[in-house]
């Protein structure tokens, strides 16, 4: 969603703005734009599409600068268009404003105005936040930001330059991303860590109501009072390439492969050797955990999912009684929180709007807030209690996998520490656990030779339009995920359901145009769902199985199937999953989708 770069400095500024947005767009966006200080004016360049429209019209080299911010748009308030990308400006052509969020209140502060003469040119927030600056601006752009920023409700990250101070560049944020990158020659401002990861791996994360003051010698930043205050500066050391394609046709099946490292990573020394659990970032005593009567997991899409599978692992493992919500619905119910409750947020990015608000009101509530995340320093992780990261490295695709598996990870180390302080765990199943998770990031690479076979069967069925998958207890959740994986990448219709619950109506629409994937990872449920899959094919609907390696008999009851390595039933999910991945990576390679930047979609969600 919406993604800002911003640069001052010795060096020119376009070319490292643009590279910057390029870095920027997973995040999803339907224009672009660039302003550039030049000789005491500002300069605009915007249009509608891919960054590489925009690079069509600022080819000319006098059309560049050492003072630059850019943006990719992604529609909220007005069509995708040249007129409604940013960056916008005030009437007098001063300020220029990139802005990633919402502003709920502009259209009163339009209306108020327009009655003093402004002319608006756009539909956007964002031009309000360009023209208010500019009525205010009497010299000095700190000031003149920090009113207009008084006015504004909602979520918002912006950055500002005036021609008449090209010295400096303003930035605030609240409630939506904003880091500013401390470079050799110049100073960034940015949505994200891989936008400015070449120039610099030195960033100060900025906080909500804080305001910065960009010179290309100097950061400073100020709180909402306008006090100065103090970063530390935060070294970010992630590997460049992680960030990169690194040879695979996409960012999706780039990290598709590498969840073998992704969770070899996050429970790389979690787990001690003598096989007890060390949570860094977690503060919970066995106090605490004595104290928690009810565990809540709110999260959205992918890490919803990862919610769900939880539900059962924490469930059985530790005996305490788990709600999953989906965040945009779990603040406006009358949910039972309170200071007994651990509340889980699971967020890849950590700035996920939803999950924010949930976790807020559950903290108003008084509860316990862990956070399972995967950008360091994110809203998310730094509104939290305790932070648990996922390690799964930066991910780009808009389509989350590594991620997913990554928060897997968590939810069984956690349930494991809860229950081994708890004392409430038998010391063989704990150490069956513990065993079986060591082997995962092998047998996942075993796993992911199969690719090309799974491609083969992605050919046989990507011109289908109704797909199901089914499948029962933990399958039920990945079963989701899968379908939400081709969805969103390939635009085909999937839907997934517990087996059980098919006869129960959906059944109906199977017939001979029905692909149904079968989950029956778990040896205790095999039986069940060989049933469920005999209701299926009664009504002619073709299906393919997935299935343990010892579990050949699914064989007989279907078209095609794919086995994942042996192991046991408790940690199917963390393999189940990714044949469904691959499955549906190659449906839309063979549908000719875009598919790191699936239409109507964003990385990161900050808008409710
Ligand atoms: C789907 C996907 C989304 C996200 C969801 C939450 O592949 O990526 O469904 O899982 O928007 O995002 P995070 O985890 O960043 O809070």
């Amino acid at each position: 969603m919406c993604g800002i770069v911003g640069y001052i400095g010795e060096s020119k500024a376009k070319g490292l703005v643009i590279d910057g947005l390029k870095r920027l767009e997973y995040r999803g966006y339907d224009s672009a734009g660039i302003a550039i200080c030049i000789d005491g004016k500002i300069e605009i360049k915007k249009e509608k599409g891919k960054i590489e429209n925009l690079e069509k019209i600022i080819g000319d080299p006098a059309f560049d600068g050492n003072v630059a911010i850019g943006h990719t748009r992604w529609a909220t308030h007005g069509v995708p268009s040249a007129t409604n990308a940013h960056p916008h400006r005030s009437m007098s052509g001063k300020i220029a404003v990139v802005h990633n969020g919402i502003i709920e209140n502009y259209e009163e502060i339009r209306e108020e105005l327009k009655g003093s003469g402004v002319k608006f040119l756009s539909e956007t927030d964002t031009e309000v936040i360009a023209q208010l600056i500019g009525s205010l601006y009497d010299g000095d752009l700190l000031v003149a930001v920090r009113k207009a920023v008084a006015r504004f409700r909602g979520a918002y990250a912006i950055g500002v330059v005036a021609s008449d101070e090209p010295d400096r560049i303003v930035a605030v944020r609240k409630d939506a991303p904003l880091i500013v990158g401390l470079g050799k020659d110049g100073n960034f401002i940015s949505s994200d860590v891989p936008a400015i990861l070449k120039q610099t791996r030195d960033v100060y994360f900025i906080n909500n109501d804080e305001t910065v003051l960009l010179t290309k010698d100097e950061v400073k930043i100020f709180d909402d009072d306008g006090n100065p205050v103090t970063h530390q500066v935060q070294h970010i050391d992630w590997d460049v390439n992680s960030a990169e394609k690194g040879g695979y046709d996409h960012f999706m099946i780039k990290e598709i492969n590498e969840q073998p490292k992704g969770i070899y990573d996050t429970l790389h020394q979690r787990l001690q050797d003598d096989g007890s659990i060390k949570l860094d970032g977690i503060s919970l005593t066995k106090e605490d955990i004595e104290n928690i009567s009810k565990i809540y997991i709110v999260a959205c899409g992918t890490a919803y999912h990862a919610g769900i599978v939880g539900k059962y692992i924490i469930e059985k493992i530790v005996k305490i009684p788990v709600e999953v919500d989906i965040a945009s619905e779990f603040r406006y119910r009358d949910s039972f929180v309170d200071e007994h409750t651990l509340f889980i947020a699971i967020s890849q990015s950590g700035e996920t709007l939803d999950t924010l608000e949930a976790l807020r009101e559950a903290k108003r509530k008084g509860a316990r807030v862990l956070s399972v995340v995967n950008v360091v320093g994110s809203s998310v992780a730094r509104e939290s209690d305790d932070v648990f990261y996922t390690w799964a490295g930066p991910e780009i695709a808009v389509a989350s996998t590594k991620a997913y598996t990554t928060q897997l990870v968590c939810m069984y180390l956690i349930a494991l520490y809860m229950a081994s302080h708890k004392g409430n765990i038998d010391k063989a199943y704990y150490d069956k656990i513990v065993n079986g998770l060591k082997e995962i990031p092998d047998k996942l690479s075993r796993l992911l030779e199969k690719q090309a076979d799974i491609g083969k069967i992605a050919k046989k069925y990507y011109g289908w339009d109704k797909i199901f998958f089914v499948g029962r207890g933990q399958d039920v959740g990945v079963s989701y995920e899968g379908a939400l994986k081709l969805k969103e990448i390939s635009y085909i219709n999937a839907y997934a359901i517990a087996a059980g619950e098919l006869k129960h109506g959906t059944i109906a629409l199977m017939d001979d145009h029905t692909l149904v994937i079968a989950l029956a990872t778990q040896d205790g449920l095999f039986e069940k769902m060989i049933s469920n899959i005999e209701e299926i094919t009664a009504r002619e609907a073709h299906v393919m199985g997935l299935a343990k390696e010892s579990n050949t008999k699914i064989g007989k009851f279907v078209e095609d199937e794919i086995y994942i390595p042996d192991c046991i039933d408790e940690l199917t999910p963390l393999l189940s999953v990714v044949p469904l991945q691959i499955f549906a990576y190659y449906v839309a390679k063979e549908r000719g989708c875009d598919i790191d930047k699936p239409k109507n979609l964003a990385k990161s969600v900050t808008v409710e």
